[in-house]
Parts: structure tokens; sequence; C-alpha cells
């Protein structure tokens, strides 16, 4: 059986670093064994790290606020992913610009909470949610030199109901979230 590894990087939260060890972590599928190499985190106290500890992956946590500049944490993370083995990296609510350095070195995919290419940047939740638009969703896309730019891999859509407030638009979000992500990685490396 072929293992395929993959790198999980998160900031935060981690409920979707979660759920992609839960789906995909020692997994066997028709085409290969998933295994999660490494979890990263940028932030040493994110609630995520404990549900990396909780299926026995200690996460390496790499503090952008110690490195003088992008670029320097940039490479830290790439020598860190390169020396996982993973062939495959997954941002799951992570935090950070990626400078070229990283772009051109890491084949990576990035979670966004919304139907791209609208709303891109850090605070696609509200946006959306206060957009004239009928509809809102979220996107899995290749990560570019051009921020939540990169090809669309996978979206998924979903009417806003009448009275939804924004806890509800981003419960909604979440719950769509946490199916799409790991079933798109899953459809990545499950390939002869
Ligand atoms: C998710 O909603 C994800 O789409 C978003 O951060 C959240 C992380 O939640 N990512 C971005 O906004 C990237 N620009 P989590 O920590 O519970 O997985």
């Amino acid at each position: 059986m072929v293992i395929k590894k993959i790198a999980i990087l998160f900031s935060g939260e981690g409920s979707n670093l979660e759920k992609l060890l839960a789906a995909l972590h020692n997994q066997v599928f028709e085409h290969c064994q998933i295994e999660v190499a490494t979890t990263i985190c940028n932030r040493p106290n994110a609630a995520g790290i404990e549900k990396s500890r909780s299926y026995g992956i200690e996460p390496l946590i790499i503090d952008h606020t110690l490195y003088g500049s992008r670029e320097a944490f940039d490479e830290a993370l790439v020598e860190a992913i390169h020396r996982s083995g993973a062939e495959l990296t997954v941002l799951a609510g992570f935090m950070r610009f990626l400078t070229p350095y990283f772009t051109q070195q890491v084949k990576a995919i990035n979670l966004h909470p919304s139907l791209l290419p609208l709303f891109k940047g850090g605070n696609a939740i509200k946006e959306s949610f206060d957009s004239p638009m009928k509809i809102a969703g979220i996107s899995v896309h290749y990560v570019s030199e051009e921020l939540d730019g990169g090809e669309i891999i996978a979206q998924r859509c979903f009417e806003k109901s009448e009275g939804m407030n924004l806890e509800d638009f981003e419960a909604k979000i979440h719950t769509l979230e946490h199916e799409l992500l790991p079933e798109t990685v899953k459809n990545l490396l499950n390939r002869n």
C-alpha cells in the first residue's frame, strides 16, 4: 500500500485540523493510505495544538513573531514541511500571508470561507454575510503567489435563509468546511 503524507498548517481553533485527522490520518483508501506526517502551528497558544496532540501528533510550533521577515518564517516552514516528507500541505485556518519562497517550493491547498473569487482576505465570513448575495459558500484552492487567488479545486454553497444571523451563518460555513476539506484532500491523493 502506498503511503501518502500530508502536512497540516493551522493558527487557531483547529476544528478543520481535527476533522482532517479524524477522516484521514492513517486511514486506508482504495489507492493509498494517508498519513499526517506533521502539523505546524504559528501561534503557541492555539487551541488546535491540543487537538493535534489528542491524535498523537505533537505539533511543531513555528512562531512567526520570532522571525525577522516573512521570508525567514517561510524558510522555516518549508524546511519543516520538506523534512516531514509531505507531498501535499493543507492550510486549515492558517492565517499568514505566504511569500513566493513558500509558494514556489510547496504544493499546498487552502480552505477559504467564501465562494472565491469573491471575498478574498481575512474578513471573508463577515463580508459574505453582509453582501446582498442570496447564496454563500466555501472554497478549497491551490495556494499561489496571489492571496486566495490560486486555481479553485472544490466549492460548496448554500442559500442564506430568512432571519439567519451571523452566528448561524458561520456555523453553516464550518459545517460545510468540515465535510469538504477532508473529502477534497482524499480525492486529490487517492489516485493511481
Ligand atoms: C475556517 O473557517 C477557514 O475557512 C478560515 O479560518 C477558519 C479556521 O477555523 N480560513 C481563512 O479565513 C483563510 N483565509 P478552524 O481553526 O476551526 O479550522
